[in-house]
């Protein structure tokens, strides 16, 4: 309930900005395309593929854009979008499925066939159009679609061929309405930034307003109204989405503001200073570090199953998190740094098809146990644009570029059952890799870098003794959304410093292994 409500004020507190509207027909680039429609500096936002006129309308967008997507429009069952869309004076971008939806829809005759086509095309322009505008005559374009279509109505006109596909670009003779058979939203399509700039600029009329600081005025600005004189908590692990939330917070609402920072004594070296210096010392946050290290322990002594390790450390972070926040007068709402990609794929966008938001593992259950009200401030935005929200408000680089942390942090890096001992060694090594590659000037290159410390030990020789020692593994992966990802290739250098370093400055590792397991078959993680 509440977050509908916050959708709906969000939405109408929007209306007055540019904005395209993406309608997701299930392509796995519809992200992709929002995000390239930012980067034009035009708000845009993915909705359901079937929303209504009415409710487009309530968006007021510039501009659509039709999705890719898995299917046939032939097919029974295919998604199809309201007929009514094409009725409004709007205009309209198909990219394949959608351009293949625009034709059948608009009464263009499709010949379907089954031509399949993936990979690599050269994309040539046969009628001049605007839509082309700063484009070569003849480019590399991305194809990945069964159907294509062969022949278009009178209604519309060929502009761009390939090989393979005699329209691959299509435009309505009286309308704003275009197709591309290919996909612009990829960089293996070399000038597509280009086309959409052009839809954008030269179809719809944006003049490119949409700008982060804006987007921090006006959240700042629903905050102010949604909170009234009620108290905010924030649960601050750290890492970079909730720091952006707390900041952000911190200057919509400074002292009605209060951070939960759980010390569960599984964080890496530093951490919790690093959130004490940013919030207390710095923004002079109401911070509370709750120091929870030895009810961790006591729970987690034994356990060597991973799930269970999750599990009762769930559960002992609610129970810190809710003996904390009992102690906070007139708090109303819990804040969360749930992100645009969360949004999406828990179907909880505006329209979207269901109302249930994936909640942080971190505080899954709180809202509902306390009767807090949730407040999702980042709930528009990709990973990229709340780095860059975090600088504009002013925390510290190494902050909002730190690699993501796993809520049960070391524990799933500690194998097998976890001790005090245990942690302290896992917890210098890691700070030595993280240190190396910091000084390889290689931090940003990867997405994520840390040490594992396995429950085997090995022959070793120091001096001129044997040693039987812990076996300790680098762990460190390239990778866009982190489902899928490859290990980084770091140069043998830096793996050489880390392996000395560890080996000589940790007591009780001798030995240490670089982890080449790409996911999938293995996750990120070991455990
Ligand atoms: P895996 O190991 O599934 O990890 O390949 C993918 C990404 O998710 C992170 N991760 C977690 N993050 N709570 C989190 O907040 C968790 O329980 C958790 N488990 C894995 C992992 O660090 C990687 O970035």
């Amino acid at each position: 309930m509440t977050v509908a409500v916050e959708n709906a004020s969000a939405t109408q507190a929007r209306t007055t900005s540019e904005r395209i509207l993406v309608l997701d027909f299930g392509s796995q680039y519809a992200q992709l395309i929002a995000r390239r429609v930012r980067e034009q500096n035009v708000y845009c936002e993915i909705v359901r593929h079937d929303i209504t006129p009415a409710q487009i309308a309530n968006h007021n967008p510039s501009g659509i854009i039709l999705s890719g997507g898995p299917a046939s429009v032939y097919e029974d069952g295919a998604p199809k979008c309201d007929p009514g869309l094409f009725e409004i004076d709007i205009p309209i971008l198909g990219i394949c499925y959608g351009m293949q939806l625009v034709c059948d829809s608009l009464g263009g005759k499709v010949d379907s066939t089954r031509t399949r086509e993936y990979g690599r095309a050269f994309c040539e322009v046969s009628t001049p159009d605007p839509l082309f505008n700063d484009f070569p005559g003849n480019a590399q374009v991305w194809m990945s679609h069964g159907d294509q279509v062969q022949q278009v109505s009178d209604d519309f006109v060929g502009i761009a061929r390939t090989d393979t596909c005699p329209v691959a670009a299509i435009k309505h003779k009286h309308r704003p309405v275009y197709g591309l058979q290919f996909h612009p939203e990829v960089t293996h399509t070399t000038h597509g930034a280009i086309l959409l700039k052009n839809f954008l600029y030269e179809v719809c009329g944006c003049e490119g307003t949409w700008k982060l600081s804006d987007f921090a005025d006006e959240a700042i600005d629903r905050i102010r109204k949604q909170v009234g004189d009620n108290r905010v908590i924030c649960g601050l692990s750290g890492g970079v989405d909730s720091s952006v939330v707390a900041a952000l917070l911190f200057k919509a609402i400074g002292p009605q503001l209060s951070c939960i920072l759980v010390d569960n004594g599984l964080l890496r070296k530093g951490e919790t200073q690093i959130v004490v210096d940013q919030f207390a010392n710095h923004f002079k946050t109401d911070l509370h570090v709750v120091k929870a290290t030895d009810q961790f322990l006591s729970v987690l002594a034994g356990v060597t199953d991973p799930q269970e390790k999750r599990t009762k450390i769930g559960h002992t972070f609610i129970d810190c998190f809710k003996a904390e926040a009992e102690h906070i007068e007139n708090a109303k709402f819990l804040a969360q740094g749930t992100l645009y990609p969360d949004v999406i794929e828990s179907g909880a966008a505006p329209d979207g098809p269901a109302a249930t938001i994936k909640l942080h593992h971190n505080v899954g259950g709180l809202p509902d146990q306390l009767g807090f009200e949730l407040i999702e401030p980042l709930r528009d935005l990709f990973k990229d644009e709340v780095r860059r929200l975090g600088i504009e408000l002013g925390l510290p680089e190494e902050l909002v570029w730190r690699h993501p942390f796993p809520g049960p942090g070391l524990a799933v890096r500690c194998l097998g059952e976890i001790t005090e001992e245990k942690l302290v060694v896992l917890r210098e090594a890691d700070a030595i890799v993280i240190d190396e590659i910091n000084q390889a000037g290689l931090y940003r290159e990867t997405s994520q870098l840390f040490a594992v410390l396995l429950p085997v030990q090995s022959v070793g020789v120091m001096g001129d003794a044997r040693t039987y020692e812990n076996a300790l593994v680098i762990r460190c992966v390239n990778t866009d959304d982190f489902m899928t990802a490859d290990w980084s290739r770091l140069p043998y250098e830096v793996l050489a410093k880390m392996s000395t370093r560890i080996i000589n400055e940790v007591a009780g590792v001798n030995r240490v292994c670089y982890d080449i397991s790409s996911k999938p078959p293995a996750t990120i993680e070991w455990e």
